[in-house]
């Protein structure tokens, strides 16, 4: 079996707290699966482990100092750390935790995170009145805001005697979110994305709206995605109970015309839209000032008329962008797919069926249909939603690469 760590180059950053042994082990789980791993060591965790046994371990000199610049076998070695495929700091401490927030450089760690361009991971550790602390959350959603993923602490007995939440969490979990970060290339790097989701809600006066059951989950999961992948993401989201990811721009919007002014605003700025959102298709001709009262058992009667469709107005005033659309669906799902690409002049479609029982809207799993200008149609399995973002960002970047013009 080949392993997916083989050939990867991982700096290993370990700060001081009871959990280093756990670090020594995530060390050797990694070279096994055939990682380059290079250790950098925080000035407080060699009270804890020696810099010998990580060294031992890694085959691979040990970053414990802030280096003399004129040491030069030193510097290319940092250099070597710098340009890894990939950071993870296992554990983190809250102090640790504290200075990368902030870009404060004072030993090897903390230093080398300053300089590092790649992907970072941050496995916390502390005891539970810590994590709790209204300065540490700050500092976690600060570097989350950033791109840095978090491998969250476990409930556990933790040094201090207690049982609470901020116990390392377990090698293989921390190892397991390695290879998951590093099969994710960073290969949408300074893209500029345009993501829509969730419904929208047509207003009959204060009170009342029409909308539909779209949770956004499918939206949000692509705008993670892609931000993950290195993407600059812009969202905007119809109203959704999800809360704005991090490390993203989010606009809020209610109805199909604030959504449609929205995403025309920021059209041009865009190389890539993908219209996820579920936007309603009728709303009510005229929004009444004042709720509507009941006329005893006399019917009232609405006039609904068609809002805006926002795909087809940005096939107008596209400029090169590449514009994916997703098609909901109760019947003919390939058919009805294709004729909304071509209709809506789109380079991709998803397709979904919304009538098949757990998949769809609400759900966490849907089972989708990429259509493309081609004529190419790929039907997927049951995934879950961050998957189906993966597999459509993977077709997006491929596409893009073979296309050099588009979006450029
Ligand atoms: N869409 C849009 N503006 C609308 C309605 C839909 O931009 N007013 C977009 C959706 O975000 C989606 C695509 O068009 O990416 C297809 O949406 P869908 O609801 O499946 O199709 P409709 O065009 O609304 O057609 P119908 O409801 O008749 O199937």
């Amino acid at each position: 079996m080949t392993s997916s760590l083989k050939g990867k180059k991982i700096v290993l950053g370990v700060s001081g707290g009871i959990a280093c042994y756990k670090a020594v082990e995530l060390l050797r789980l990694l070279v096994k699966e055939g990682a380059r791993v290079f250790v950098v060591m925080s000035r407080n965790a060699k009270k804890f482990v020696t810099p010998l046994t990580f060294e031992a371990l890694s085959r691979n000199p040990v970053y414990h100092k802030v280096f003399d610049s004129a040491d030069s076998a030193s510097m290319e070695h940092i250099r070597a750390a710098e340009a890894a495929d990939l950071l993870v700091v296992a554990p983190a401490t809250a102090g640790t935790l504290g200075k990368m927030a902030h870009g404060l450089t004072d030993d090897a760690l903390s230093t080398l995170f300053v300089a590092f361009r790649g992907p970072v991971l941050v496995a916390p550790a502390m005891n539970d009145g810590m994590y709790d602390n209204p300065a540490v959350r700050a500092n976690i959603e600060t570097m989350q805001s950033r791109g840095i993923g978090f491998i969250d602490p476990e409930v556990g007995s933790l040094a201090c005697g207690v049982v609470g939440l901020g116990r390392l969490a377990e090698p293989e979990k921390i190892l397991a979110a390695v290879r998951d970060r590093l099969a994710r290339a960073w290969d949408l790097a300074g893209r500029q994305f345009l993501i829509t989701a969730g419904p929208t809600r047509e207003f009959l006066d204060p009170v009342r709206y029409i909308s539909n059951p779209s949770s956004g989950k499918m939206g949000y999961a692509v705008a993670e995605a892609a931000r993950d992948r290195g993407a600059q993401v812009t969202l905007i989201s119809g109203p959704t109970p999800l809360k704005p990811p991090p490390g993203m721009r989010v606009f809020a919007c209610k109805t199909a015309q604030e959504m449609r002014t929205l995403v025309l605003d920021h059209l041009a700025s865009t190389e890539i839209l993908v219209m996820t959102a579920a936007v309603g298709d009728f709303a009510p001709e005229q929004v009444q000032k004042e709720k509507i009262k009941k006329q005893g058992d006399e019917p009232i009667q609405i006039r609904l008329l068609p809002t805006p469709d926002i795909l087809r107005e940005v096939a107008k005033s596209k400029t090169g962008q590449f514009v994916v659309g997703f098609a909901a669906e109760t019947e003919n799902l390939v058919e009805s797919a294709r004729e909304k690409l071509l209709k809506k002049d789109l380079d991709m479609i998803v397709a979904n069926d919304v009538s098949a029982p757990g998949i769809g809207f609400q759900s966490d799993t849907n089972q989708v249909t990429f259509l493309d200008r081609s004529g190419t149609v790929e039907q997927l399995p049951l995934l879950s939603k961050r998957e189906i973002a993966h597999r459509l960002l993977d077709r997006i970047a491929a596409k893009l690469s073979s296309n050099p013009q588009t979006g450029s």
